[in-house]
């Protein structure tokens, strides 16, 4: 049963996106990304861990892009069932010296991006009676980090999605949830955010006291799409080593 649910991964080229990808496709899921990066490494990862993996070139803000790519997709894996919007960006910026145009980047990106993919998705999603939408936020939401204000309201905003997505499809057998990781050591975190200290401030408001991995996010990944979680939606998952205890 599990090993005929398609999943589709966005900004899967790298970071939490290909950890997603490698470890859904390791527990049997077809997978599909998408992503405007060159996805190369992502399908040598899922090949020698056993699993299939097809890379599909969109932006995930480019409305017909979206749709092309995940009805592509869908048709070469003969459907779609799992959706985790996972492609983001969090540019630290000073909020005072925030520009329209970055605020928009932002909100483009983080609630655009998930909103045009899902919109896209839905429709194989009830045609299969199933399906699971995962939704990538950030602990950030229950932190309110200075610098990173745009991004924090984008993510906040992705939690509303979240909850009030999964009751337009509750009654479909599709699920909609949220991750929120905490800051998580990927070659983007470690640039920007973990840059100049922040792994060690984050990691002393940690409950755990070691810097996050994108492996510590994959066991939540796979619970919230698991067969036996159909009960489980509207939910946000906080991943974060407890720095953020609600
Ligand atoms: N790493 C962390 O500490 C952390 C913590 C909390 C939440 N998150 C969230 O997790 C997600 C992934 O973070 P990451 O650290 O792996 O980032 P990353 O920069 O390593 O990976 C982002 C991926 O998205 C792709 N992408 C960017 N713009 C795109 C676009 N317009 N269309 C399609 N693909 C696009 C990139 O090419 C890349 O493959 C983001 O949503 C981020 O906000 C990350």
């Amino acid at each position: 049963m599990l090993s005929e649910r398609v999943a589709l991964v966005t900004g899967p080229a790298r970071g939490l996106g290909q950890e997603f990808a490698v470890a859904l496709a390791a527990a049997g899921h077809p997978v599909a990304g998408l992503d405007i990066a060159d996805m190369s490494e992502t399908r040598s990862r899922v090949a020698a861990a056993g699993g299939r993996f097809r890379g599909f070139s969109a932006d995930v803000t480019d409305e017909e892009a979206v749709n092309q790519a995940v009805a592509a997709a869908a048709e070469a894996f003969g459907g779609l069932h799992i959706v985790v919007n996972n492609a983001g960006i969090y540019p630290p910026i000073e909020f005072e010296k925030t520009t329209l145009a970055e605020w928009q980047r932002i909100m483009r990106l983080n609630l655009d991006g998930p909103f045009l993919v899902s919109r896209a998705a839905l429709p194989f999603l009830r045609a299969a009676g199933w399906g699971r939408i995962v939704n990538i936020a950030s602990a950030v939401v229950f932190l309110g980090p200075p610098d990173l204000v745009a991004y924090t309201t984008s993510k906040a905003g992705l939690i509303g999605f979240t909850r009030a997505l999964a009751t337009a499809v509750g009654a479909d057998g599709i699920t909609v949830n949220a991750i929120a990781p905490g800051l998580t050591a990927t070659a983007t975190a470690t640039a920007t955010t973990g840059a100049e200290g922040g792994f060690e401030r984050v990691r002393a408001l940690q409950a755990v006291p070691r810097t996050g991995r994108p492996d510590d996010l994959v066991s939540t990944l796979l619970y919230v799409c698991g067969e036996g979680s159909g009960f489980l939606t509207g939910q946000t998952i906080n991943v974060d080593g407890g720095s953020a205890r609600h």
